[in-house]
């Protein structure tokens, strides 16, 4: 999604604002800019598509040492140059960035025509620069205080004045801001990505905050208040964890670290003394965590996925009634908040909206809520106050790769805490402690069959559509390997429980449509060779993602076996396979798989 990179000090600002936005390509946007401020005046550039083309615009020569830059998601206007960001004010002087949405911006633009303005762009944030100019004051942060009054929706923005050089204005609601502290120099960015090849020593704003940021320092203010005060927090990411190495894309990348980053997410959480395991960050006593009475969890996205994956954790190893939700739905559907349930939000990037929205909504009702993040001090992170992170490292491609798989971990290691506490006994609790520890070595082992997961890929990419069906756990895993099929390859994949194949999705099947089947060899095994029976018997082709052991009772087109572990656990490995199959199919239809049309990493608008 959209995202803004700012500098200001002594050196040239041009290459390290082009630098931040590639940095920030990852997340996902549709065009990009530049504003500088050069002797008392701003020189803008804005380009629809990639910030390669928006390098293209800029004249060799372009000495400033302050200027903001931008990479634009579409919401309101379609993509085009002038819908790019930065917006400047009618005499060019201000020059805005903005991230998030203006709710009423419909009104102010007309306001604004009828005082006579002349709009440029279609967006909702060009009014910020008009609402700007149209307060003057001493002070810059004065005039930008009295804009922000002027508006109600979310923002991260960076407001540049031209006859100002020595001061960039940024604030913060609803949509994440973060300062880079450098040596006598100052770096602005939506996302510690765009700053990580600069500094370690950020500070996140808080929703209502504002900052002065010059050369030598910063203030920070509330909005419509006095000073606040921040300490600066060290980023625990380093910058070649940015960086692709030695693969062609982030996901295949990112795929290949999930050994380590599972290693990560387990490393100091396992307790073997007491069979249990150990989760700093829960900060609720063990009693507290007896009076729960049943556990629901919200995400979107493959975040979604995972909690669907997580619930079926705590009911089977906790026996507490659990159930995930999109949280988008759930903050629209005036939720029963119950104080004996234990809400868990879980996102990757740990800023997406409605994800955001659904902890504010709980908390706001009383309620308890836990996050599973990724990014450390990211907006859920701190809004929930506790919980675990998944410590799987920058997650770069568009699509989750290593953080479903780190998700579904932290939600076993909770399971198992949940478990010990109420009747888990200690040898179950010991087998579990030693599966999760053998997961990293089983991935490895399941990455390895990569060349016979590829000629599967073949055979699926010569289709336009596929089936994932599954049972019980297995099924969030058919909709984790439809969804990142969908993402990544265009094709249309649909996940359907296995048993719901015959009332409905069945009149499909033809030789056409492809089913990946994933089942493990566990109770339900016989029911899913019937299924395949149902498929083949209508000429449907069959993949299955399996454990090894006896040969199928059935002909299938293809099979992908994993190493066993637990059965609670089977599901984390049954995946990995459909990550690689994906991933494949994408390459063999030429798409682009790091950054998949139209999505984006971090949604932080609604
Ligand atoms: C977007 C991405 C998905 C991701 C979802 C939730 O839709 O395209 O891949 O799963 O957001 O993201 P989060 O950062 O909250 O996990």
């Amino acid at each position: 999604m959209c995202g803004i990179v700012g500098y200001i000090g002594k050196r040239d600002a041009a290459p390290i604002l082009i630098e931040g936005l590639h940095r920030l390509e990852y997340r996902g946007y549709d065009s990009a800019g530049i504003a500088l401020v050069r002797g008392k005046s701003l020189s803008v550039f804005k380009s629809k598509g990639k910030v390669r083309e928006l390098e293209r615009l800029l004249p060799e020569r372009l000495k400033s040492s302050t200027g903001i830059a931008h990479t634009r998601w579409a919401t309101h206007g379609e993509p085009s140059d002038r819908n790019a960001h930065p917006h400047v004010d009618a005499s060019g002087r201000f020059a805005v960035v903005h991230n998030g949405i203006i709710e009423n911006s419909a009104q102010l633009r007309r306001q604004l025509v009828a005082n006579g303005t002349q709009l440029q762009s279609d967006t909702d944030s060009e009014v910020l620069a008009h609402l700007i100019a149209a307060h003057p004051a001493e002070r810059l942060e004065d005039s930008v205080r009295a804009a922000l009054r002027l508006i109600t929706g979310t923002y991260g923005i960076a407001v540049l004045d031209g006859e100002r050089p020595d001061t960039l204005i940024v604030a913060r609601n609803g949509s994440p801001v973060v300062l880079g502290i450098g040596d006598r120099e100052m770096y602005v960015a939506s996302d510690p990505a765009a700053l990580v090849r600069h500094t370690q020593s950020v500070v996140h704003l808080d929703d209502g905050e504002l900052a002065v940021v010059h050369a030598e320092g910063f203030e920070t203010f509330l909005l419509d208040g006095g000073p606040t005060s921040k300490t600066p927090a060290t980023l625990a990411w380093s910058e070649e964890s940015f960086d692709k190495g030695e693969f062609t894309h982030f996901t295949r990348k990112e795929i290949a670290e999930q050994p380590d980053a599972v290693r990560r997410t387990l490393s100091g959480r396992l307790e073997p003394r007491f069979q249990t395991t150990h989760i700093g960050g829960l900060e609720l006593a063990a009693r507290e965590l007896l009076a729960v009475r049943r556990v629901k969890i919200l995400g979107c996205g493959s975040a979604y996925i995972s909690g669907r994956l997580g619930a079926q954790l705590i009911e089977q190893l906790a026996r507490v009634p659990a159930d995930a939700e999109p949280a988008s739905e759930f903050r629209y559907r005036n939720p029963v908040i119950e104080a004996d349930t234990l809400y868990i939000a879980v996102s990757q990037s740990g800023e997406t909206f409605d994800t955001l929205a659904a902890v504010q909504e709980i908390k706001r009702k009383g309620g308890r809520v836990l996050g599973i993040v990724n990014v450390v001090g990211s907006t859920i992170a701190r809004e929930c106050g506790r919980g675990m992170y998944l410590h799987a490292g920058p997650e770069i491609a568009v699509v989750s790769t290593k953080t479903f798989t780190c998700t579904a971990v932290a939600f076993a290691l909770l399971a198992v805490h949940l478990g010990r506490l109420r009747d888990l006994s200690t040898a179950r609790g010991a087998q579990l402690l030693q599966a999760l520890a053998g997961l990293p070595a089983q991935i490895e082992t399941i990455l390895t069959q990569e060349p016979a997961i590829e000629s599967l890929a073949q055979s699926i990419a010569r289709q336009q559509n596929a089936y994932f069906v599954g049972r019980a756990a297995s099924f969030a895993i058919a909709m984790e390997g439809a969804l990142k099929l969908k993402e990544v390859s265009y094709l249309h994949a649909e996940a359907y429980p296995a048993s719901e194949l015959k009332h409905g999705p069945l009149a499909l099947i033809c030789p056409e449509m492809p089913t990946v089947i994933i089942m493990p060899r566990d109770e339900l095994f016989a029911k899913n060779v019937a299924t395949i029976e149902e498929i083949r018997a209508r000429k449907g082709p069959t993949y299955v993602v399996t454990h090894a052991g006896e040969p199928l009772p059935v002909a299938v087109d293809g099979v992908i076996e994993v190493p066993k572990s637990e059965p609670e656990l089977d599901p984390i490995l049954l995946n990995i396979p459909l990550q690689l199959l994906a991933y494949h199919v994408a390459l063999a239809r030429g798409s682009n798989v790091d950054q998949p049309r139209n999505l984006a990493k971090s949604v932080t608008v609604e």
